[in-house]
């Protein structure tokens, strides 16, 4: 991946993560990108600034009285020259900080005096995560229109576990140039469908499937990461949607899709969702009561909004899954024809439905091509790489 070109001001903040904001330093500067580090007071109990020094090239800045930076309008200088603001780590208290829209050290008052794009890669003990504050602060910033990185869940510093570690350096990477409007989808619009549909058979019953959505998320993202305008169409799931993603939640194959035919013309289409090929032909206005006899529930076909869209004059980029439980090359490829699909992807349902990995065969006109087994977000970014050279 290349940021050739690109000026990031990278903001560290205090946690014990800062560390690996200097493996981050590295990633960058090797991907092209040039990086000025800003550190806050915090940041620099746990890094030296000569670390980042070292590793950009450029001095760090870490006040904003510092006599050295000529007129005092470092701030301003800095984020008018800057393609990206990225602070990770971001930690609790700095998110508050910048909720409230506070300028009390250089980087709050860099993130409040900029006109470019900011990113935070939040991290934090797990508790600090889900906490009351946290949450209003990070629905405040997204609606400020900050991008969050993460975070991601596992082993913390503190020895608990749970969600609020830092995206690894990696990941946070990948989804740069998606944030910096560079990647091999840039000024695309991709519509993605996600997760099961739920079909009522009375106000509290219903007919669902194991799809977890996480597929359809991980495509989202790696949509989001190349690029493109996204909007993910999602059936119950209880995912978060990706940074940068626009998510429309949907119940019924008929809602799903409505909200599809209404979000277009896009680019691409790839329909992820598992969609329930039937529903109850009459949902029951109040509870079933349960008796002896036999209960009978009359299903009729949904309409398939894949066949639907992909058949629309000027159709999008149509992409399909295949979930097959056995001869998936002979089913994925007879479904994709029928479809009329320029891309399908196929995979064995017992071995992908609610796993963390996939194996998949993508299949186009130039005929099959295996993705070994990877975890899912990582089989996302190949079919969206294969994705943009057909579209390219
Ligand atoms: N799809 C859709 N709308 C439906 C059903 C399926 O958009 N009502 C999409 C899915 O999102 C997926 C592809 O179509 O991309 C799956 O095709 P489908 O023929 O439904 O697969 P199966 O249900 O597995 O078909 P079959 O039962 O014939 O194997």
């Amino acid at each position: 991946m290349s940021l050739a070109g690109k000026k990031i001001i990278l903001g560290v903040t205090g946690g014990i993560a800062a560390y690996k904001a200097a493996e981050l330093c590295r990633l960058l500067i090797r991907a092209g990108a040039e990086v000025r580090v800003v550190m806050t007071v915090a940041a620099q109990q746990f890094v030296t600034p000569l670390t980042f020094q070292a590793l950009s090239g450029k001095p760090v800045l870490a006040s904003l009285w510092d006599a050295a930076s000529g007129d005092g309008m470092e701030h301003i200088h800095l984020s008018r020259d800057a393609d990206l603001l990225l602070v990770a780590p971001a930690s609790a208290d700095f998110l508050a900080r910048l909720a409230q829209g506070r300028a009390d050290d250089l980087l709050s008052t860099l993130c409040l005096a900029r006109t470019c794009g900011l990113a935070v890669a939040p991290a934090m003990n797990r508790e600090m995560w889900a906490a009351a504050p946290t949450r209003r602060n990070l629905e405040q910033l997204r609606a400020d229109g900050v991008s969050v990185l993460g975070p991601a869940a596992g082993e913390q510093a503190c020895g608990e576990i749970g969600l609020g570690r830092m995206l690894e350096p990696a990941d946070i990477l990948a989804a740069l140039p998606g944030l910096l409007g560079a990647g091999p989808l840039a000024g695309k619009r991709v519509l993605v469908t996600a997760g099961p549909t739920f079909e009522a058979i009375d106000p509290v019953r219903g007919l669902t499937n194991r799809s977890s959505g996480k597929m359809g998320y991980a495509v989202a993202q790696a949509a989001a990461e190349a690029g493109a305008a996204v909007c993910l169409v999602s059936g119950p799931s209880c995912l978060h949607a990706p940074a940068g993603v626009r998510r429309i939640d949907v119940q019924s194959a008929a809602e799903m899709r409505d909200a599809v035919l209404r979000e277009l013309p896009s680019d691409v289409f790839i329909a992820v969702a598992a969609v329930a090929d039937y529903r109850v032909d009459a949902v029951a206005t109040q509870k079933i009561k349960k008796n002896d006899a036999v209960l009978t529930l009359n299903l009729v076909p949904n309409p398939d909004i894949l066949t639907e869209v992909a058949a629309l004059p000027g159709a999008p980029f149509c992409v399909g899954f295949a979930a097959e439980t056995e001869r998936l090359a002979e089913h994925a490829e007879s479904k994709r024809l029928r479809k009329k699909l320029p891309l399908l992807v196929g995979n064995l349902a017992q071995d992908t439905l609610g796993q963390d990995s996939a194996e998949l065969v993508l299949f186009d006109d130039r005929g099959r091509h295996p993705l070994p087994r990877a975890d899912k977000l990582t089989q996302a970014r190949r079919l969206i790489r294969h994705l943009a050279a057909l579209l390219n």
